[in-house]
């Protein structure tokens, strides 16, 4: 099955996903927010259904969502004049070639999603000009990674998928990178890399690295136990979260691994 096959066969549940994998979501909300103040114009490249979209459209950031799979795009739009959010437009495309956007339009890119679908680093790297292109001088993108330990940390946190996954585990073990494919029983075909060497996937690339962090944090594997910690425990322990986010523990610790990145340049 192909990727947009993939995800448009679970639109409703990719929709969920960010419920259960509250950190990812909210740690990742942070850092776009330090580096982009509403009104900021903003692409969702890969934005699936619009989790991260719609959260940043409602507080005042103009939003435009690309993405592969036909029926998320549909779900964005239609969830969107639901929820009554205004995105700028919602389309499909690939991010390797964004032929109708506009170069220097962007004052940020989200791409929380592509590049780890990309097991080719040729294809990785078209995807990355594309964002500089369509970025302002000075504009900032926010690049998705999936750590080789992420089968580790989701089977421990699914731990009944624990006996399944073994396996896999064993053969992920030590490796730089490496592709998961559905037919191994993995989700389907994407590149997995290692949190040290996400960094030199931007080298020559023309951006500043401006940040990398750990989107679950510290605790990837407790995610779903801390989700029913109380309002007020779970807001000190995102907190506590964040501020840890950067650090090498947290690197290592986390599925997702997002590089930030500054195009050169000043704002007109
Ligand atoms: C795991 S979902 C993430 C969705 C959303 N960005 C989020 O953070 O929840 C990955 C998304 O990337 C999209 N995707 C994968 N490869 C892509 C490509 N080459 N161009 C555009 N979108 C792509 C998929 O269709 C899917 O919606």
């Amino acid at each position: 099955m192909s990727i947009a096959g993939y995800y448009d066969a679970r639109v409703q549940e990719e929709w969920e996903r960010l419920e259960a994998s509250w950190l990812e979501f909210a740690i990742t909300q942070h850092f776009i927010r330090a580096k982009l103040s509403p009104e900021s114009r903003i692409l969702d490249l890969g934005g699936g259904p619009g989790r991260h979209a719609m959260a940043l459209a409602k507080d005042g950031y103009s939003v435009d969502l690309v993405d592969l799979a036909p029926a998320n795009v549909n779900f964005a739009r239609q969830k969107a004049a639901e929820c009554g959010v205004r995105l700028g437009f919602a389309i499909t495309g690939d991010a390797r070639a964004l032929p109708s956007i506009e170069s220097e339009s962007y004052d940020g890119v989200l791409v929380l999603g592509p590049l780890y679908h990309l097991t080719e680093r040729e294809d990785r790297n078209r995807c990355i000009d594309e964002v500089r292109r369509v970025l302002k001088p000075g504009g900032f993108g926010f690049f998705a990674f999936i750590s080789t330990y992420a089968s580790a940390h989701y089977a421990v946190k699914h731990m009944e998928q624990l006996p399944a996954l073994m396996p896999l585990l064993r053969e992920a073990s030590g490796r730089e990178s490496y592709i998961v494919d559905p037919a191994k029983g993995h989700f389907t075909k994407a590149f997995y890399i290692h949190p040290s060497l996400i960094a030199e996937e931007f080298e020559g690339c023309g951006f500043q690295r401006v940040s990398l962090f750990g989107a679950e944090s510290l605790f990837a594997q407790s995610e779903l136990r801390l989700l029913s910690q109380s309002p007020e425990t779970r807001s000190e322990l995102l907190a506590f979260a964040i501020a840890q986010a950067e650090d090498m523990a947290a690197l290592y610790n986390s599925e997702h691994i997002v590089f930030v990145g500054r195009k050169p340049g000043s704002a007109a």
